[in-house]
């Protein structure tokens, strides 16, 4: 139950010009060894929290335990984040959540029809909210939070309204951590090293993938395996973490290869795909490099589904600007077949479908795409999940997480932080009437100010 990675379809020699050439291999080589020894020593020194999540036991513990006070009392887990706080535990739920716990629902939105509507399809005596917010500060979430608590101390009362609420926060700082120090909620700690995005393998994602009834202790046995498979190969390009950042760093740098488009052909993994998205696009997408030169430096992730998308963004794929790279998602058992039977066998296009399965009929339209891509010269890598289960999904997220963090470093920036997204945290909440924000409210008038009315059409 490996996940392998294929970059051939990287490679120049098999889609020649637009892909890394033998020599950029060579050249990639010590920069990639530069990594894996940022990896080692900041891992040794206690300063990469994210590598050794796989092994943090204490933090496993916690969850479960939290999950046992409360499991025979709810059969619906509401997580209500926003960004990182949310994705996470949305790709784990559509993933592998088979309806052995909890039904759980992911809020991200705070477009009051979908909290409407997600309030009024639970019943809230068997529901449980678990409000997840690193920082404790965030509007979207504060705001809904505000309105469950709201409806919760309404429907039973100001006391035992806060069996309803877990929180999961910083363990030290914000205004949650000090409501839940207040008000004494349930909750579990974020550590306050792991940025938002990076937390899928923290009380973030494992308590929701937990109460699905995820077995969380083989997904993280899964991330475990990957990170051992990094640690044991015998050179960095053996790496699949490592080999697949190198390509697409080489091809952002020297083919201008700005987008790179995750294609899931598994339904199950289109939620990966926006993890991934968030994952990749606020991990690399930086001003300036970690010495403080200016780079506006990039690549935008898109998250496409196969084969549906085949019919859709494939035509520009093929024959629109180079500037793409595609990384297949692939699953080699789809569980249970669905047989297409026989019929019609007068008609070529319709009677050769019979007698095969749709996962074949998946798999097979996925080939295509590739053969497709690497005979116009397009490059694309293949991820390849031999069955979609807690084991190859925490694989599947080490190695992107891996590969996002030794992307930013080749690229020479922070792949950790956020500081645009921070900052526009700030100018909402200057237009929301935060006290000490004004300056960002009379800021953004004065910008819409200059807008020309007659050009509002
Ligand atoms: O990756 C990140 O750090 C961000 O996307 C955050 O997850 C997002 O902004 C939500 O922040 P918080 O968890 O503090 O509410």
């Amino acid at each position: 139950m490996t996940v392998r990675v294929d970059v051939n379809g990287l490679l120049a020699q098999t889609v020649g010009a637009d892909g890394v050439t033998g020599d950029e291999l060579d050249t990639l080589v010590p920069e990639l060894d530069r990594v894996r020894r940022e990896l080692a020593e900041r891992r040794a020194a206690g300063d990469l929290a994210v590598a050794d999540l796989p092994y943090r036991r204490t933090d496993l513990q916690r969850v479960l335990k939290t999950l046992g006070e409360v499991r025979d009392r709810f059969d619906t887990l509401v997580v209500v984040g926003i960004g990182g706080s949310a994705l996470g535990a949305h790709a784990l739920e559509q993933a592998l959540s088979a309806g052995q716990g909890m039904r759980v629902l992911v809020s991200d939105s705070v477009d009051p029809a979908s909290l409407r509507a997600l309030l009024d399809a639970v019943d809230l005596q068997r529901t449980l909210f678990n409000v997840v917010s690193k920082s404790g500060d965030t509007a979207e979430t504060m705001a809904r939070f505000l309105i469950i608590r709201d409806r919760l101390m309404r429907e039973f009362g100001a006391v035992d309204y806060t069996d309803h609420i877990l929180v999961t926060t910083e363990a030290r700082r914000g205004s949650l951590r000090q409501i839940v120090n207040d008000e004494g909620f349930r909750s579990l700690a974020v550590a306050p090293e792991v940025d938002g995005r990076f937390s899928a393998l923290t009380a973030v994602g494992l308590f929701p993938a937990a109460a699905a009834g995820i077995d969380v202790e083989m997904l993280l046995a899964g991330a475990a395996m990957m990170d051992q498979r990094m640690r044991a190969a015998e050179s960095p390009l053996a790496d699949p973490a490592l080999a697949l950042a190198g390509a697409l760093w080489t091809l952002a740098r020297r083919r201008n290869t700005r987008i790179v488009v995750l294609m899931s052909y598994v339904e199950r993994l289109t939620a990966v795909g926006d993890w991934f998205c968030q994952l990749w696009g606020e991990s690399l997408g930086k001003a300036t490099t970690r010495t403080g030169q200016l780079v506006e430096y990039g690549q935008t992730a898109v998250r496409a589904r196969g084969s549906a998308d085949q019919h859709s963004h494939l035509q520009l794929y093929l024959d629109g600007p180079r500037d793409k790279v595609v990384l297949f998602l692939r699953v080699g058992d789809h569980g249970e077949p669905l047989d297409v039977p026989a019929a019609y066998q007068d008609l070529e296009e319709v009677g050769c479908l019979g007698g095969t399965s749709l996962g074949a009929l998946l798999n097979e339209s996925q080939r295509a795409t590739e053969f497709a891509l690497g005979r116009r010269g397009r490059p694309s890598a293949t991820i390849d999940v031999p069955a979609v289960n807690p084991f190859t999904v925490g694989q599947l997220v080490y190695l992107l997480e891996m590969a996002t963090i030794a992307s930013g470093w080749l690229a020479g920036v922070d792949p950790f932080g956020q500081p645009a997204i921070e900052q526009t945290k700030e100018l909402t909440f200057g237009l929301m009437g935060r006290p000490g924000f004004e300056t960002h409210r009379a800021e953004i008038e004065a910008w819409l100010g200059r807008k020309d009315p007659a050009r509002i059409l």
